[in-house]
């Protein structure tokens, strides 16, 4: 099946009140993890792509990468720019393959956020790609991006709703406690941001910083109107974890498929686990 743009499976999302898993995507190891998951689960997907990552892997590479996984699995999936910087970054990946993108513009000032986005959804919208917008500031480490918890603000639920009426974007994510990375307590989410918001838009809302969220907050989210939620973190400590592991019990190890092959059925059981609270197993 060729790649598809989440429209394909968002608003059945909302509808059904499950949510699809963005998991990103960072290497060869993570597309196979996280789309032979999929497969097993019968559930459709979002390869999500930061900058750094399409960085590390090349633009060639990454599009190959997710075509193949979406050939090979038959499922729907989309290739996704995850906190695209610029109108220019995402028409470089439209152009390119992808079949989804975000727009970041959470730091601009609330006019200049829509203005932008807007011109991407006029672009996206007419070559079939879909688009994701941002309100409120995330917390946390992404790639080399850190934003201070205390520089971090909540969505605005009025500013949130405008923004979905002028940009038309096919899902938003909004600020409402979550953060990227490694939380050090527990996340305080606000649901009542969730629910205002999602009761007087058509799309989805989208909860970054998925990692390290517990599941009956996770439940809650969903229930009140999240349709896509994001990965990373979680996968790159399986990963990590496990080679680690390898590594302490045997210094002579030296194939690098003794290593990356059990870091990736590691991985591959966290996405399991998640298909499976989010709900979109045989969802495809
Ligand atoms: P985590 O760091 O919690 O996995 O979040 C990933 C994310 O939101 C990517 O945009």
């Amino acid at each position: 099946m060729p790649l598809v743009p989440m429209t394909a499976f968002l608003s059945k999302a909302k509808e059904e009140k499950f949510a699809v898993g963005q998991f990103n995507m960072n290497n060869l190891e993570f597309a196979q993890a996280i789309v032979q998951a999929a497969k097993e689960e019968n559930s459709p997907l979002i390869f999500g792509v930061s900058e750094g990552a399409l960085k590390y892997m090349g633009m060639e590479f990454t599009v190959a990468m997710a075509k193949a996984a979406a050939d090979w699995s038959g499922l729907p999936i989309a290739l996704h720019l995850d906190h695209g910087s610029s109108f220019e970054v995402a028409m470089k990946c439209i152009r390119a393959g992808f079949t989804s993108v975000m727009f970041d513009g959470s730091h601009y000032p609330l006019e200049e956020n829509i203005r932008i986005t807007k011109k991407v959804v006029e672009v996206a919208h007419a070559m079939g790609v879909s688009v994701e917008g941002e309100l409120g500031t995330i917390g946390g480490t992404e790639d080399d991006i850190s934003v201070d918890e205390s520089k971090a603000h909540l969505a605005n639920p009025e500013e949130a709703i405008r923004f979905w009426k002028e940009t038309g974007v096919d899902c938003l994510a909004i600020a409402v406690g979550t953060a990227h990375g490694i939380y050090k307590g527990e996340p305080k989410i606000h649901y009542d941001i969730i629910d205002e918001v999602a009761r007087q838009i058509d799309v989805p809302i989208v909860l970054h910083g998925g990692s390290g969220v517990p599941d009956e907050s996770i439940k809650k989210a969903i229930s009140y109107g999240v349709g896509k939620i994001n990965v990373n973190t979680e996968n790159q400590v399986a990963m990590t974890n496990t080679i680690r592991d390898i590594f302490e019990k045997d210094k002579k190890v030296y194939d690098p498929r003794k290593y990356l092959g059990p870091a990736r059925e590691a991985m591959k059981e966290v996405v399991r686990g998640k298909i499976r609270l989010f709900g979109s197993n045989n969802k495809a």
